[in-house]
């Protein structure tokens, strides 16, 4: 038995899985008017992602549910105690993280979103998850609010906000992660610079893509 795996998580994420399922954004009028090149030039902006995922507030843009389940996973087989997440929306990924956090006895997960009704989403979602106590919500662009009081050791990153922001989130955590920390940063093929960086053989990392479109990184000692 596990948290992940029965009431009131397993029919949570059901039902937010499907619904997600049935959101495309690529045919909504949210984005409909912009081109593929232009929606492609904006996810990997640097300048212009508050204006690109403004757009997409009503979108939860979730993990994929085998994503979901390798999150779970990788922090429950490590014994993961601290974790921070980059891009929460509706907490999809947070609540499989979060889940694996009470498995494991406790801990404390720190996520962070911009869009004020997302943060609220995403709490009414850990509540209803039972998972609450467990996560900070940090309201704000991520750069600001990642960037102070972070755990001294950190043993598990997200990332999935801003794609071109991949390298500057992983500078804030970077002196924390404990030799044998994972990343898992999904989209990353939508980050150049990132995926040049963790896998690069004198960065500091052992890497490698996996599933779809996530890297899969691990913090040398
Ligand atoms: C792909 S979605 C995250 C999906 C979520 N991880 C899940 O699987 O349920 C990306 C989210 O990151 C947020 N975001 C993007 N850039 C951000 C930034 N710089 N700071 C905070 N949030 C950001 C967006 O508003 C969006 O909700």
């Amino acid at each position: 038995m596990t948290t992940l795996t029965t009431a009131p998580l397993a029919p949570l994420l059901e039902r937010l899985f499907k619904e997600a399922a049935s959101m495309s954004p690529a045919t909504s009028p949210a984005v409909a008017d912009l081109s593929a090149e232009e929606r492609a030039r904006l996810m990997r902006s640097r300048t212009d992602y508050h204006y690109y995922y403004g757009r997409l507030k009503d979108f939860p843009l979730a993990v994929s549910r085998e994503t979901g389940l390798l999150l779970y996973m990788l922090a429950r087989s490590c014994g993961v105690r601290n974790i921070v997440e980059f891009g929460t929306s509706f907490g999809i990924s947070t609540l499989h993280l979060a889940a694996a956090l009470r498995d494991n006895g406790g801990g404390r997960l720190i996520t962070s979103e911009f869009e004020p009704s997302k943060v609220a989403r995403a709490r009414e979602n850990l509540t209803a998850g039972g998972l609450i106590d467990l996560v900070e919500i940090r309201e704000g662009d991520a750069l600001k609010t990642l960037s102070v009081d972070l755990p001294e050791r950190i043993d598990l990153v997200l990332l999935d906000g801003a794609k071109a922001l991949y390298p500057e989130i992983l500078n804030l955590v970077e002196s924390r992660l404990r030799p044998g920390a994972f990343i898992v940063a999904d989209d990353a093929d939508k980050s150049p610079e990132y995926l040049a960086r963790v896998r690069s053989p004198a960065g500091g990392y052992m890497s490698t893509p996996f599933a779809e479109d996530v890297e899969l990184s691990m913090r040398l000692g």
